[in-house]
């Protein structure tokens, strides 16, 4: 196949977004201009508890995808490399913040090519500013409400944060 006649790469974002953060947003700006078309997937079923149902995930990533026409939101649930291959995916996207991320995000790349050759992952690195922010801290501090939660996530995840926790 010649580079003219490619087909649009398919870039798959998968992650638990229990809330979405800046640093995810950083990163969904950054692949919507690389690929042609976005899919940020929500894990539907997830070992850990989670703060917000997956409706409200869906619907805050909904929200702060709005603009990029490329980006579409969705649900999986299973095998990732199931749900890539369904969709047609050439890549699956992955955000590495620090050297401490690498470990977690090789192994599951390697796994994921294991199942799956075809598809690459691609790691990305947001903004210096998100390095250090995690959906987990975002949770922990909105919990014991803490006022820096409003510079680290999206307007409508602050509200749906303040409302989860008052
Ligand atoms: O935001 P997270 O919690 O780091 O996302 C992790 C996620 C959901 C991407 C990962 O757990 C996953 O891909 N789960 C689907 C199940 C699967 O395919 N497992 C094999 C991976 S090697």
């Amino acid at each position: 196949m010649t580079f003219e006649n490619r087909k649009p790469v398919v870039a798959i974002y998968p992650g638990s977004f229990d809330p979405v953060t800046n640093g995810h947003l950083d990163l969904i700006q950054r692949a919507a201009v690389i690929f042609d078309k976005l899919i940020v997937a929500v894990a539907r079923n997830l070992d850990k508890d989670p703060l917000f149902a997956l409706k409200e995930r869906v619907e805050m990533l909904e929200a702060v995808t709005f603009d990029w026409k490329n980006v579409e939101v969705d649900i999986f649930e299973g095998l990732l490399m199931d749900y890539a291959r369904a969709k047609g995916a050439r890549v699956v996207l992955r955000g590495i913040r620090a050297v401490s991320d690498y470990e977690y995000e090789l192994q599951m790349a390697m796994m994921n090519r294991k199942i799956e050759p075809q598809i690459e992952t691609v790691f990305m690195l947001p903004a210096g500013e998100y390095s250090f922010l995690s959906s987990r801290l975002v949770r922990e501090l909105a919990r014991l409400g803490a006022p820096v939660v409003k510079d680290l996530v999206p307007k409508i995840v602050e509200e749906r944060l303040k409302a989860k926790v008052s």
